[in-house]
């Protein structure tokens, strides 16, 4: 087999990836190690940034996001009872954050693979990455038990934080910039209608506590557990008697509540590789850098650098050059760190830290009140949170 770009990983980085090349007219190969299903149903990130959201309208993708997506204007901000809304519309020049489920990007882009007729191989196993060194990459792999080679030009890694691309990189040539908190979000998705209209972030003495959503009738809700909980100590009464107290406000406030038909426990960390491309091996999304889900932006920045990846090799076929391609990490880390920096933040207002002080928690709580009174800081956190722009 042989194809221009070898795409290892069929995540939202892997899937727009394939898609941005087609569009381009770059020939392309999809690898991916679970099934079809499996990657469908995976239950991930809900919110998208507005330069997702229109990549995904203007190339094609984006039919039924447009029909079933919530749009959002603000997000609330909730600390000792009391909400404070944040409203991106007035500060960000009329800027807005979108709820799709992850899995439903996932299931448009693979039927616009599919629709295509390219090639995309699910369930593939024993996947290794060899000669990105040189001018020959290649893909080994097996699929329906035969051994295929697949040769390309180059090779993109978007198998995500857990993937084999980037522990292929030999020892030295990347640097790791890491932080682990200490706590993790148990999620859970639950059939009752979303209890605002926007996500509330809440900061509360017993934890962190978000209330989003994914339909006007499936609320997803998220919890601040110790990193090494385990979820059979939360069934279902608890969970609900926790987001409770949480998420409790002054004034007509009430917390609604259904049947949770989904449950489940994701560490927190912040993660980084430098640079990221070596030879003809290309990074992108988690496989490069992960962020603690409180500013919402994994997804988003899997998107950013698969657009940055598709325009250099775009130049590169067009023209011969890879002035843009040689720049591709130094391009993304400057959004990436900025992202960050922002998850970061975010993450270290609104939870509280084992090692909690008195005057840790005064200081978030005078930080909350500033975000929330202050214009200028507003400001900041709006145009965050709606992603900053794209070059
Ligand atoms: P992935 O989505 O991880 O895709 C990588 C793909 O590569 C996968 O399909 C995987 O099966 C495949 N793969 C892995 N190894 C191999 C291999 N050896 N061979 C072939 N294929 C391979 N972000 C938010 O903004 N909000 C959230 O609420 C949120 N929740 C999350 C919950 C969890 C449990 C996780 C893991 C992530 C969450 N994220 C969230 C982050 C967001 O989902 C990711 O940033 C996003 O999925 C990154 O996309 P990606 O394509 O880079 O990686
Ligand atoms: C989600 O909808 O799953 C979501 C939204 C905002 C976040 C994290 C997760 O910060």
């Amino acid at each position: 087999m042989r194809t221009q770009i070898g795409i290892v990983g069929a995540g939202p980085a892997g899937l727009v990836l394939a898609h941005l090349l087609h569009l381009a007219g770059i020939e392309s190969v999809v690898l991916e190690n679970r099934s079809r299903q499996y990657i469908e149903e995976r239950v991930r990130a809900g919110l998208l940034e507005h330069g997702t959201v229109n990549l995904l309208i203007e190339t094609g993708v984006g039919e039924r996001l447009q029909r079933e997506c919530l749009t959002h204007h603000g997000i609330v901000l909730r600390f000792h009872r009391s909400s404070h809304r944040i409203d991106f519309n007035e500060l960000t020049g009329g800027k807005t954050v979108t709820i799709y489920a992850q899995q439903e990007v996932i299931k448009d882009l693979v039927a616009a693979r599919l629709a295509t007729g390219l090639p995309i191989f699910f369930d593939v196993e024993d996947l290794t990455v060899h000669g990105y060194d040189g001018r020959s990459p290649s893909v080994r792999f097996r699929s329906e038990g035969k051994e295929e080679v697949l040769h390309c030009d180059f090779i993109a890694g978007c198998d995500g934080f857990h993937g084999i691309c980037r522990p292929s990189l030999a020892a030295g040539v990347l640097t790791v910039f890491e932080r682990v908190y200490p706590f993790a979000w148990l999620g859970i998705l639950a059939e009752a209608p979303p209890s605002n209209d926007e996500l509330v972030y809440c900061y509360h003495e017993r934890g962190f506590a978000l209330l989003t959503m994914r339909t006007p009738q499936v609320s997803r809700l998220y919890l601040q557990v110790p990193h090494d909980e385990d979820i059979d100590e939360w069934p279902d009464d608890r969970i609900w008697s926790e987001l409770r107290k949480r998420t409790d406000a002054k004034g007509n406030w009430k917390l609604n509540e259904g049947r949770i038909f989904q449950k489940n426990i994701a560490p927190m960390r912040s993660f980084v590789v430098e640079p990221m491309q070596h030879g003809r091996m290309f990074l992108a999304g988690d496989a490069a850098h992960i962020v603690p889900p409180t500013g919402a932006k994994g997804l988003n920045l899997a998107v950013a650098d698969v657009r940055i990846m598709a325009k250099g090799f775009a130049e590169f076929y067009e023209t011969g050059s890879t002035a843009l391609l040689d720049r591709y990490s130094e391009i993304c880390l400057r959004r990436v760190w900025k992202a960050q920096r922002f998850s970061w933040w975010m993450t270290s207002m609104l939870h509280r830290f084992d090692t909690d002080n008195a005057f840790d928690q005064r200081r978030q709580i005078a930080e909350l009140d500033y975000v929330t009174s202050s214009r200028a800081a507003m400001t900041t956190l709006a145009e965050n949170y709606v992603g900053l722009p794209w070059d």
